[in-house]
């Protein structure tokens, strides 16, 4: 080795080695120790700000402190002598509006993103600011991670740093399946919560499916008084080796949907309603047979996998449904998007049922495919005429996309590929990568969907695939984990299949594609290990040990 390169590699080492000190994850664009030191943060400490809106961020960092380290602060309006600084800043940075995606404006590189934000720790105080609310509350989220989470006494050192960040992706997701088994609406908040601190931006809300459906439509109650509940669930791994016979059901009320999205907006995090359409309907039918092809009877499933049952496509009173469903799912949820679903949609029904074949006859439908393609593409124009746009599963892309879809690639890349060379937007969960219900070990330590996505698997994940074309790579939003519950029936379990490898997805969605290091981020979960359990939360403790890439 040459001493250029020896230099160059030494260097490389020291920049790992302090990044590695500050142990925070996502790691950030710039961290530099630039004096020895450190800020005395306790109770006398106060939290100063002049803009509105920098209350939600003050008001995490007190809720954390004081639920994790026992104390917390008084917010201020004018310097103390020991402050916590938060400003907006509008001249350094992104601004909201220009990272707007528009038909006009079209991202130019990969994406435009905000969230970016500057911290520095000195002497005199701490000081946040960024150029939006969300960059000034990722701020506080670097801040937490550099309070010890050891840390028992209430005078919490904070080392001297200057860190600047930004995130890589506009899309940071995490979807949770809420059908397969019900998660209180206490566990969901945690759940946000668990994303805000890793700096994530969107919740996928996966409502309804064929083992319940969870969302209070105040026009069809039937749909929570019976599609809410089943008698039992299967017990072992599907089909199964019993049945627990003890019903299950739950759901929300528009009331706690409105508590729950108003809790993920203070967070800065967008929730995304999933109503699934056309398949994945047994709950739904069960409460209004009319809405199938066969009228029934239908049950609400106790079993996992995909049913034959679904959503007659030739029957006028199934769009009525549908678009009566949607006014109170878009009155409820601000998000631009509505999720629509689309995937493992069986068109047997369909080829059976005159209705369906006689719409097939009256569009010219050349088969199902185009079939499922008019459904959703009808859905689409009275979601877009509600100002807002469709989200679906990759099937979508069968039998024509509609056109203002964006794509959610699950079964591979290729359906995100395919939906950004036609010009649309596409949010990557490769079920290899991305799917969080699969085992994290090849131990096989429980019960879990038959795929391995290891650790390093998720940490290794980009989300721009290499075979896309270089014009087209503007158009992959972000990526998601996907974490259906089949086999979670408890938030414990949840916890553990999410812990580590949220943290390392927050990698992949946030760091900078240069920044991203299997070496350094493994030194660095080792504390966020001490936030989990700071946080008393559940998650797999050998991850580091046990976490190669699968075969
Ligand atoms: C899916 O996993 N069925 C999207
Ligand atoms: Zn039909």
């Amino acid at each position: 080795m040459n001493k250029f390169l020896l230099c160059l590699f030494t260097l490389l080492l020291l920049k790992a080695e302090l990044h590695a000190q500050f142990n925070i994850i996502p790691q950030p664009l710039e961290v530099n120790s630039t004096s020895k030191g450190s800020f005395n943060l306790s109770d006398k400490t106060q939290v100063v700000f002049k803009q509105q809106g920098l209350e939600k961020s003050a008001s995490f960092l007190n809720t954390y402190l004081s639920q994790f380290y026992g104390f917390s602060l008084k917010q201020s309006k004018t310097s103390a002598t020991q402050g916590i600084y938060l400003s907006l800043n509008n001249k350094t940075g992104k601004t909201t509006e220009s990272s707007k995606i528009t038909e006009s404006s079209k991202p130019a590189e990969t994406n435009q993103t905000t969230g970016n934000y500057s911290l520095e720790v000195k002497k005199e105080g701490i000081f946040i600011s960024a150029a939006t609310e969300e960059g000034v509350f990722y701020g506080v989220q670097t801040l937490i991670q550099l309070l010890d989470p050891n840390g028992k006494d209430k005078t919490l050192a904070v080392p001297f740093v200057k860190i600047k960040d930004e995130p890589r992706f506009q899309y940071r997701g995490m979807h949770l399946d809420v059908a397969r088994h019900f998660s209180t609406v206490s566990f969901v908040k945690k759940y946000i919560d668990y994303l805000a601190l890793h700096k994530m931006n969107y919740f996928h809300w996966h409502l309804t499916d064929d083992q319940g459906w969870r969302i209070e439509i105040k026009k069809y109650p039937k749909l929570t008084e019976i599609g809410s509940k089943r008698k039992g669930t299967i017990t072992g791994f599907l089909p199964g080796n019993g049945n627990t016979n003890i019903p299950h059901g739950g759901f929300y009320t528009q009331e706690e949907i409105k508590a729950v999205v108003k809790y993920a907006a203070d967070r800065y995090i967008t929730v995304i309603p999933e109503i699934e359409m056309p398949g994945h309907a047994s709950a739904a039918l069960t409460a209004y047979s009319y809405l199938g092809c066969t009228g029934g009877p239908y049950k609400v499933q106790e079993t996992f996998g995909v049913f034959d049952e679904v959503f007659c496509a030739g029957n006028e009173q199934t769009f009525t449904f549908f678009q009566d469903v949607i006014d109170e799912v878009a009155a409820l949820f601000p998000a631009k998007y509505i999720h629509i679903g689309g995937d493992e949609c069986p068109k047997t029904s369909w080829k059976k049922c005159p209705k369906c074949q006689q719409r097939m006859k009256d569009h010219q439908l050349k088969d199902e495919h185009e079939l499922q393609s008019y459904f959703v593409q009808r859905m689409e124009k009275y979601i877009n005429k509600k100002g807002k746009s469709i989200i679906g599963w990759d099937e979508i892309l069968e039998g024509g996309l509609a056109p203002n879809a964006t794509v959610m690639s699950w079964r591979g890349e290729e359906g995100g590929i395919e939906a950004a060379k036609q010009n649309h937007y596409a949010i990557m969960t490769p079920g290899n990568y991305m799917y969080f219900d699969y085992a994290q070990t090849a131990k096989r330590d429980s019960l879990t969907m038959p795929g391995l996505t290891t650790l390093e698997k998720v940490y290794s994940y980009e989300p721009i695939p290499a075979a896309l074309p270089a014009e087209s790579r503007k158009y992959i939003l972000g990526a998601q984990a996907n974490v259906w519950t089949e086999y979670m029936n408890n938030p414990s379990k949840i916890e553990y299949m999410i812990f580590p490898r949220m943290s390392a997805l927050s990698e992949v969605v946030w760091s900078s594609k240069e920044s991203r290091d299997w070496t350094s981020f493994q030194s660095r979960l080792k504390q966020q290990f001490n936030r989990y359990q700071l946080w008393n939360a559940n998650y797999y403790k050998d991850a580091l040990e046990n976490s190669s890439k699968a075969k």
